[in-house]
């Protein structure tokens, strides 16, 4: 099977590739880099894709920084919304499949939630990157017949790409630095690490994974602060932590305050994703931070 993977080099893309590189498991995966196509111009996808052989599109690419998004609307819609629509568009034409990657930010509106959102829970975005990624998911499904995996607060042995790393890494990075670390704690999610979501994604590539939302993100939940103490914690950095509210801490986009996702489906289906404490203590020696 080829699979074309579009974002390799991101934290997704990476992990993705280097998965596959340990067990290919019949999958030819074809790295498909900005270069080759740039996504913000969603006129141009079919005619470039047009020319290239593949039996699965993968698409890891995103405009997600959520606070310059805030400004860029328009390039969102590109990059999250149009872009998406017209990958599934090419795939229904030519009877492939396409694995598209959302997020857990396609929620957040509603404020009273405190329990994990299932698939079919309402979407409502809190921000011009939620709702670009909700408006993709709306347009692929309505262009063709995507698998869309909803992830949520990546880390990944890359970092960021345009981020310039990752929470992880900043945590133990200005732990060290000041000793200090004051972090939000009214806003609830699931750590994901994007090494489990990769396994996720080769699975569903060979074993066949219906189309529509799945939720695929770390087992378990926690808030900002309740991540980074545990970051801190199993990297042996000593920091005084401090938790704050979002209030303290103003960004020019809204953050949901709920957005655990319930990853039933995906267990019952696939597996169940590994607790996220878990696959941090992975991820920290992977990154050598402990060994
Ligand atoms: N990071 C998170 O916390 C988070 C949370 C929830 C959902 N997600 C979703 O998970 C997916 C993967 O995220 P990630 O953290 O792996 O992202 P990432 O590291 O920032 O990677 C994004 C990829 O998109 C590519 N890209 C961006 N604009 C492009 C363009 N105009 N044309 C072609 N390629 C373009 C980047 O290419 P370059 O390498 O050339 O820049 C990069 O490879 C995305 O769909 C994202 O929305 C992420």
């Amino acid at each position: 099977m080829k699979v074309l993977l579009l974002g390799p080099n991101g934290q997704l893309g990476h992990d993705l590739q280097a998965a596959h590189a340990a067990a290919p498991g019949g999958i030819e995966l074809i790295p498909f880099g900005r270069d080759k196509l740039d996504v913000s111009a969603p006129a141009g996808i079919a005619e470039t894709l047009a020319g290239v052989e593949f039996d699965a599109l993968v698409n890891c690419t995103s405009y997600h920084k959520t606070d310059e998004v805030e400004d860029a609307g328009t390039l969102a819609m590109a990059v999250n919304a149009h872009a998406p629509q017209q990958m599934a568009k090419v795939c229904a034409d030519r009877g492939a499949r396409f694995l598209h990657v959302s997020t857990d930010y396609v929620f957040g509106g509603d404020r009273a939630r405190s329990t994990p959102l299932p698939e079919d829970a309402p979407t409502a975005p809190v921000n011009v990157y939620g709702a670009s990624k909700a408006f993709g998911e709306t347009l692929a499904t309505l262009a063709g017949q995507p698998t869309i995996l909803r992830v949520a607060s990546l880390y990944g042995v890359a970092g960021a790409s345009g981020k310039g790393g990752n929470f992880v890494e900043t945590m133990i990075r200005f732990g060290r630095e000041r000793g200090a670390l004051k972090v939000v704690d009214d806003q609830r999610m699931s750590p994901t690490a994007t090494a489990d979501i990769a396994a996720v994604i080769l699975r569903m590539l060979s074993e066949g994974a219906e189309p529509g939302l799945w939720h695929v993100a770390g087992g378990g939940e926690a808030t900002w602060f309740e991540f980074a103490c545990e970051i801190v914690r199993q990297a042996g950095v000593k920091a005084e932590m401090t938790p704050c509210t979002s209030a303290e801490f103003p960004t020019r986009a809204l953050r949901p305050g709920y957005s655990v996702l319930d990853t039933s489906k995906l267990a019952a289906a696939f597996a169940p994703m590994p607790d996220w404490r878990d696959s941090l203590a992975r991820y920290l020696r992977a990154k050598g931070h402990v060994a």
